[in-house]
């Protein structure tokens, strides 16, 4: 396994980082309980889940996997999404955070959690009331670190700044998606996460399993695929012809590399340097064992050409900024 630091910060990190959402779910307790053994054992000390991620089985599966190595493993959890009718029951709020961690560090079955990630911005709660109750929260010794994830580099921007005026911890990581059909990151947050030294672990580095290949345009998807299971994100994310027809153009430069579609990219993402970590998904064991051989080879400069021409720096075949939940500002109507 390859490490590295959480960006400019102390924690050392395995590269690849184990993401723990389909645990509980499409993948059942006794499965998601070996690829965790099987994730630790072959030295990967980053484990990824959030509060919302299957109602908390992930996280709650995920404490029964760690029980005796809990010293061994830097997790990252989650909280902003709904985990309840009420109206209280989501968002970056002082009250619903020091709800939230509560029962996430049950869940977990620890004393402390790694990294709380804010898995997404709240329009509604001003960033110096969720910073200021990480603030306690660390002081508390019930968080170590904390992370953002689907913000903005402005909205990251802003959290560190305030976090240095007020004397709060700092963000010292963010999640964004990050792939070689969603390269937006690359204009804005990438870059600003060089210059402050945030470390960048990324999620769905294969679309979603669309870089598996295993979708083609204008045919249905194949059976038992994330997309067969009709998975909301990817249905309004990543389903798109275009993306489709990327995967198929990867696959000739994939295999003259002798790997997979799924190596192939991960390896595209990892060699940025200013990625810390990819946040791998495995449904099996089978994905698991994969994707673990993203690392420890190049991809040739042709071939980083070639998808260059693909997908140009900077720019998306999928998802990158039409997510609905988050509000886009345009032109005022004439
Ligand atoms: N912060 C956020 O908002 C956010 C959002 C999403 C995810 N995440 C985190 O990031 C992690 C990874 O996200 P992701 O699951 O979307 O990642 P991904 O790597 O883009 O997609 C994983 C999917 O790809 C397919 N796949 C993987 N290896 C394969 C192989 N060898 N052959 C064929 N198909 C393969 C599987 O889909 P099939 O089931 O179709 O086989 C698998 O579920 C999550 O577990 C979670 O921890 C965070």
């Amino acid at each position: 396994m390859d490490y590295t630091t959480l960006g400019k910060n102390g924690p050392k990190v395995s590269r690849i980082c184990l993401g723990t959402m389909m645990f509980g779910d499409a993948t059942n307790e006794a499965d998601s309980l070996r690829i965790i053994d099987r994730a630790i054992d072959v030295g990967i000390n980053f484990i990824d889940t959030a509060n919302v991620y299957n109602a908390g089985e992930s996280e709650r599966i995920l404490s029964k996997a760690i029980q005796d190595k809990r010293d061994q493993v830097f997790i990252a959890t989650k909280v902003c999404g709904p985990m309840g009718e009420g109206i209280n029951d989501q968002g970056l709020s002082r009250y619903h955070i020091l709800n939230e961690v509560e029962n996430s560090l049950r869940r977990l079955n620890t004393d402390y959690i790694d990294l709380y990630i804010l898995h997404r911005p709240d329009y509604v709660t001003p960033i110096e009331e969720t910073l200021r109750a990480l603030d306690d929260l660390v002081s508390q010794g019930k968080i170590r670190y904390l992370g953002c994830s689907n913000f903005y580099s402005w909205q990251l921007c802003e959290a560190l700044w305030t976090s240095d005026k007020r004397g709060y911890p700092p963000m010292v990581a963010v999640q964004p998606l990050y792939n070689i059909v969603n390269r937006d990151p690359e204009v804005e947050l990438l870059p600003m996460c060089q210059a402050h030294g945030v470390g960048v672990m990324i999620y769905s580095p294969l679309a979603r399993g669309v870089l598996a290949g295993k979708y083609l345009p204008g045919q249905d998807p194949p059976e038992g695929s994330r997309a067969d299971r009709k998975d909301r994100r990817i249905l309004v994310t990543e389903l798109r012809d275009e993306s489709f027809e990327v995967a198929q153009k990867l696959k000739p430069l994939a295999d003259a590399h002798g790997k997979t579609m799924t190596q192939f990219s991960l390896n595209w993402a990892l060699a940025n340097p200013i990625i810390t970590a990819a946040i791998v998904g495995p449904r099996t064991m089978e994905h698991l064992e994969d994707n673990l051989g993203c690392l420890g080879w190049e991809i040739e400069q042709d071939a980083l050409d070639e998808i260059d021409r693909l997908v140009p720096p900077g720019e998306h075949t999928g998802f990158g900024f039409n997510d609905p939940q988050y509000p886009v500002i345009g032109r005022p109507k004439a």
